[in-house]
């Protein structure tokens, strides 16, 4: 080897031992402002970037806006030399620049990258020598490569191309998913393997560098494209046996067995087999959403994926599978959805968070007023809720000191807060999707 070739790595690795690291991450949702916390605990300066002023505000003044993470812990990191900005021009200050940006899905259900290739075109104009780019947006496989590597060549005024080696002039460019599992406190996110991908060994080299400051281990792959059907395959796993178990659920109804207890004894085998468990439908920024990218990406290679459509249409058939047995339970008392009360317990798309992004709640509260039903939710993590990309609701959070009120109770989310013994028993009705009344016995309780 040349000796007197520069390894332009080496400082930035320097600077991440050091701790000298600047250290951007654009998108302060979910996944940026975690990791900007994970990064500070870790002494790196961090500079969260966001086009959301509400959020810049509120982490500046030392607040936050996702109930699990406190306001001390906000604090704490900007003693650490944390702050929140909407200028992209800090973006030139930074060594390594993470984005955490949306990738939902457009009223077509392809892929929406306005989020992602609207990030890159701002952080463009601002690159420099050296710094490395990190993609953390979970996408098709090809998107690092084909949209992003070309965006920032273009849109910076100084010429600067990809580094595909340590010795190449240039910017270093990887993708990493995101693994997280929000409100599973079992698994500490430092101990959550990170998978890394780089165009080229030094770009993935220098991002599992990074990472390895705040994760025990980082699994290297050989390409970006690897890590980006990583993160796909882990999901569409889960969309399609979860699928399986809601097709099963329906059978088992039908013969008189329940599920449930069928998961639970099969989950004895020491081998061979996960449990994934029945609901109202899928819900979340991930499993509803992210096969489909890669079912849009398999057109272009003339390829159909059956499995996860075949998963789409059971798990979006879902919600309807529940006003149907609510409009039956109700049938059986000689009443019917058109003018009923109906209490939906719970709006988040799972339990125990304030998230209600594509929740079946919400798509199963629209689905029972097209039926004229008159509905009310109750949720403690949303007082309120309005307007979304997919729904218009108008509605405010409704106590739970009334609800013999209702004709029937839907328990849709099944919060570990709710006292469920105390629900069935002032109520009415109760139509539980979730197994959530299970050991308690009343004639009240239709599961479905
Ligand atoms: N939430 C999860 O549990 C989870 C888990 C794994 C992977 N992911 C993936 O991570 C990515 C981010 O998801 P999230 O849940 O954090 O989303 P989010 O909506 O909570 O946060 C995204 C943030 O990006 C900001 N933003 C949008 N465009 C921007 C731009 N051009 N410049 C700066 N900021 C911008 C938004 O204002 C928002 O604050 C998605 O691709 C998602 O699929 C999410």
């Amino acid at each position: 080897m040349n000796v007197s070739l520069l390894d332009r790595t080496q400082e930035t690795n320097r600077k991440i031992e050091t701790r000298e690291a600047r250290i951007g991450i654009v998108g302060m949702g979910y996944v940026g402002l975690p990791l900007a916390l994970l990064f500070s605990e870790e002494r790196f300066a961090i500079t969260g970037f966001d086009i959301d002023p509400k959020k810049v505000e509120t982490l500046n003044h030392g607040g936050s806006y996702i109930v699990r993470i406190g306001s001390s812990e906000i604090q704490a990191a900007q003693k650490a030399g944390f702050s929140a900005t909407a200028d992209y021009r800090q973006i030139s200050q930074m060594d390594v620049v993470i984005i955490c940006v949306p990738t939902p899905l457009n009223e077509y259900h392809e892929p929406d990258l306005s989020y992602v290739t609207g990030t890159v075109n701002s952080i463009a104009p601002h690159l420099r020598e050296g710094q490395l780019i990190i993609l953390e947006s979970t996408t098709y496989p090809g998107t690092t490569e084909e949209v992003v590597v070309p965006l920032l060549e273009q849109g910076n005024p100084s010429g600067l191309r990809v580094a595909r080696d340590a010795y190449s002039p240039g910017f270093f460019v990887a993708f990493s998913p995101e693994r997280e599992d929000p409100g599973n406190d079992t698994v500490a996110r430092r101990d959550i393997p990170k998978v890394v991908g780089g165009c080229g060994p030094a770009a993935r080299d220098l991002a599992s560098a990074v990472y390895k400051t705040i994760f025990n281990r980082t699994v290297t792959v050989s390409s970006p494209a690897v890590a980006e059907m990583t993160k796909l395959l882990e999901n569409i796993y889960r969309c399609v046996n979860i699928a399986l178990v809601n097709e099963l659920k329906q059978l088992c109804m039908r013969m008189g067995i329940d599920l449930f207890e069928v998961i639970d004894a099969a989950k004895t085998k020491p081998f061979g087999f996960q449990a994934f468990y029945p609901g109202p439908g899928l819900g979340g920024h991930c499993i509803p959403i992210d096969p489909f990218y890669l079912s849009w990406k398999a057109k272009e290679f003339d390829f159909r994926t059956r499995f996860i459509e075949l998963a789409g249409e059971i798990n979006s058939g879902m919600p309807y599978y529940v006003i149907e047995k609510t409009a039956l339970a109700l049938n059986r008392q000689s009443k019917c959805l058109n003018g009923s009360r109906i209490l939906v317990l719970g709006l988040a798309y799972k339990r125990d968070v304030d998230d209600l992004r594509e929740s079946p709640s919400l798509t199963i509260i629209e689905l029972l007023r097209e039926q004229g039903a008159i509905v009310a939710y109750n949720d403690p993590y949303f007082p309120t809720v309005g307007h979304g990309r997919h729904y218009d609701l108008d509605m405010t959070n409704t106590p739970l000191d009334n609800l013999a009120q209702f004709d029937a109770v839907v328990i849709v989310t099944d919060h570990s807060t709710y006292d469920y013994k105390t629900i069935v028993d002032q109520s009415q009705l109760v139509v539980d999707t979730r197994n959530a009344t299970k050991g308690i016995h009343s004639p009240k309780i239709v599961r479905c």
